[in-house]
């Protein structure tokens, strides 16, 4: 069988959980496992989270779905709500709460008749200029909903650009504009998303949205205490499959990228891009073979990917090769600096790793 496998950790994201709760004891966390648990596996993620978190966000009513039909009872908001009319019946039947960001959501949510009347998250743009009504229509639309009988509870809803940033400007900017609304609605808010989790207490709403720091991901451009403290769920892990010898000047794979800068011993990894490794891994990216580290030497191709393992004289065919998390011997690669040597983030990488990589899950509730 081929060896590559995401490992996932489910003890390590309950600690990461339990950090994101710790860093906002004011708040509620929703666990964001929206894009299958970026990853991870939504329901095994919800699975492993049931007794913690009081309720899970997705994206659409298809991951709620998923979530309900594996027995999963909290409730699940729809960050982006329905995406068409018909879509607010099932969110009716299955007891989902809505995101509203856009007038035709409003007309549908006030022409409805639903069983129960549903939790309502109303979604304003302070800044993101993605999703949400602008701030000064947000008031009135608040007051529509709040009288609506169709509609449960009300909470102000928003989304940070750069709480990631060292820079705060533009997130105090944004937070001047939502502190100035919901001062005037007295409306319990759900602002934070990881990096404001981490490092803004003064984002800490009602409720918090952390996603990627419960995989362990530090989003902050500026690591802190806080953020050493979280652990990685998901060790990609694979194997070598063959090992060669080059002399000094030889090249190694397409194109001939990398060569040889004195005599090498190169090791051949199942795992590449078909598996959704990143094509832009450079020469110089870092793998853990047996727990030490070493580094990428040539481009990524479809099924392998190839690492100079000279210094490590131990590397054998069948020899161990995490491409991200914690090796057996306890040294961890974190995604993120993986996802720096391919100039991206850990998100792209965690949510692109494909099915042909089976996820195996390790833990209480594994
Ligand atoms: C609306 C919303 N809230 C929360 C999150 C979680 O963000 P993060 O993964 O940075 O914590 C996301 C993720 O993209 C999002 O789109």
């Amino acid at each position: 069988m081929r060896p590559l496998v995401a490992d996932i950790d489910l003890d390590a994201l309950r600690h990461n959980y339990q950090l994101a709760c710790r860093c906002a004891p004011q708040s509620r966390s929703v666990a964001v496992i929206k894009a299958d648990g970026y990853g991870h596996g939504a329901l095994a993620c919800a699975q492993a989270l049931e007794h913690l978190a009081p309720a899970f966000a997705v994206a659409c009513i298809e991951e709620a779905l998923t979530l309900r039909q594996g027995g999963i009872t909290q409730p699940i908001i729809l960050l982006e709500g329905i995406f068409s009319a018909d879509e607010l019946a099932l969110v009716d039947t299955h007891g989902f709460w809505i995101a509203v960001h856009s007038q035709w959501q409003v007309d549908v949510l006030l022409a409805a008749s639903p069983q129960a009347p549903i939790p309502v998250w109303l979604k304003v743009d302070s800044g993101m200029h993605r999703l949400g009504f602008a701030i000064d229509e947000a008031a009135a639309i608040w007051r529509q909903l709040d009288a609506a009988p169709s509609v449960a509870s009300l909470h102000l809803m928003s989304h940070f650009a750069s709480a990631d940033s060292r820079d705060n400007s533009y997130f105090n900017q944004q937070m001047t504009r939502l502190q100035g609304l919901a001062s005037e609605l007295e409306a319990p808010l759900c602002l934070a998303n990881s990096p404001a989790t981490l490092a803004w207490p003064v984002a800490h709403g009602d409720w918090n949205r952390p996603g990627v720091m419960l995989y362990g991901s530090d989003p902050l451009e500026v690591a802190n205490e806080i953020t050493r403290q979280l652990q990685p769920v998901m060790t990609l892990r694979s194997e070598i499959i063959a090992l060669r010898e080059l002399e000094e000047g030889e090249p190694v794979g397409y194109s001939g990228r990398w060569r040889a800068p004195r005599r090498s011993r190169i090791a051949v990894v199942a795992c590449g891009y078909g598996d959704g490794y990143d094509r832009h891994a450079r020469d110089g990216t870092p793998v853990l073979v047996n727990g030490q580290r070493c580094a990428i030497a040539g481009k990524v191709s479809m099924d392998m990917l190839t690492v100079d393992v000279t210094d490590v004289p131990d590397a054998a065919i069948g020899s161990d090769v995490v491409l991200w998390g914690r090796a057996s011997n306890g040294e961890v690669l974190s995604v993120d600096e993986v996802a720096r040597y391919c100039d991206t983030i850990s998100y792209t990488l965690l949510t692109g790793v494909l099915p042909r990589a089976p996820r195996r899950y390790h833990g209480r509730s594994a």
